[in-house]
């Protein structure tokens, strides 16, 4: 690799909102079974932001808990990517309020939107800043309030979504002396054929309101495995690494089934796949750094370990990225 910098994953950090919605809750509210959910997702309950709770909210304290992790404070931060499809406010950033939040008075701050694909994008793209030496310490935040945009009578979408934040500090570090570690690659991908699968009938230009999410499940679900399946692929194939000496695949947490195909399809060993889904439903953005730590935290992932992430979401986006701790 012949960039100045590598971007070595410092700290990861994550917030999940207090309140947890189960499914049998749920089926007091529109028509579904606990049964239906489990056999269909694998989502036996999702967290829920209180009233008032915001994104950046979330955001900020995922970001602390990431700086915490990483050993390193608010003035050593040059650069915040927050990725998220439910910002604060239509302006400024969600970034920009996280920047405040934290105390951080220099460099830049920006949204990434690529929906539930914005982590691996923001990831990629911080990526990009540290290697060129634009940034020497980022801040890579995937935080979402989808309760918001949910339309809670529609028990085809309201069922399967949930809130949170996760956040990874990067640090850049001179190629000659990160070794194996760091950012090792990523593979970003969209195809705008596809917006009416997945998106939200709102929206400052067309409705001036903020709208409800929209899903054609089943033929999202089509798209996933193939798409993921491609990203993983891809990204192996750019940095050079074997999808078997891969240590965890840390997913996207749409749907049980689509990890579960994903792995069979390219021979991943489940035991390498950190789920959280049953727990934390699709919590789009922050589900790939939610799922990031909890698998730090409680062990599983080490210093040395390489690390696959993936996601598809609305857009058509998708995208993978690979690291090693
Ligand atoms: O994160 C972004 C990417 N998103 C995804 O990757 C999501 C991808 N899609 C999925 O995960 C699945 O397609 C779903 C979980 C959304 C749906 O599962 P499915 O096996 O594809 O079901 P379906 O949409 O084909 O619906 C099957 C049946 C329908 O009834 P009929 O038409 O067969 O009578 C639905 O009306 O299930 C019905 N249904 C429900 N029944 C009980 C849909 N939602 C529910 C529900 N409870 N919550």
């Amino acid at each position: 690799m012949s960039d100045a910098f590598r971007s070595v994953i410092a700290g990861v950090g994550g917030y999940l909102p207090e309140r947890v919605l189960g499914n049998d809750e749920l089926s007091l509210m529109v028509d579904t079974s606990d049964e239906w959910i489990r056999d269909r997702t694998g989502i036996r309950e999702r967290h829920v932001a209180a009233d008032g709770e915001t994104t950046s909210a979330m955001a900020a304290e995922a970001g602390k808990r990431a700086l915490a992790a990483a050993g390193v404070g608010p003035e050593d931060i040059d650069l915040i990517v927050v990725a998220t499809a439910t910002p604060d406010m239509t302006f400024p950033a969600t970034a920009a309020i996280v920047q405040a939040k934290l105390g951080v008075t220099r460099g830049a701050a920006f949204d990434i939107q690529a929906v539930c694909t914005g982590f691996v994008y923001a990831l990629s793209t911080a990526d990009n800043f540290i290697a060129r030496g634009q940034s020497k310490a980022a801040l890579v935040i995937g935080a979402e309030t989808f309760s918001r945009i949910l339309d809670w009578s529609d028990r085809s979408t309201c069922v399967l979504f949930g809130d949170g934040a996760g956040a990874v500090v990067l640090k850049g570090v001179p190629t000659a002396e990160a070794g194996e570690r760091g950012v090792l690659g990523s593979y970003l991908r969209s195809d705008g054929r596809y917006v009416d699968l997945l998106y939200v009938d709102g929206g400052p230009s067309s409705t001036k309101t903020v709208g409800h999410l929209r899903m054609v499940g089943n033929q999202v679900f089509r798209h996933a495995v193939r798409n993921i399946a491609e990203a993983i692929e891809r990204v192996a194939e750019g940095a050079s690494v074997d999808i078997a000496d891969v240590d965890w695949f840390v997913p996207h947490q749409a749907n049980q089934r689509i990890l579960e195909a994903v792995a069979k399809r390219l021979g991943i060993d489940e035991s390498k796949v950190v789920t959280t889904v049953s727990r934390h439903g699709n919590t789009s953005a922050a589900s790939v750094p939610l799922a990031l730590d909890e698998a730090v935290r409680d062990g599983r992932i080490k210093s040395g370990d390489l690390v696959l992430m993936e996601a598809m979401g609305g857009g058509l986006t998708w995208g993978a990225a690979l690291a090693r701790f």
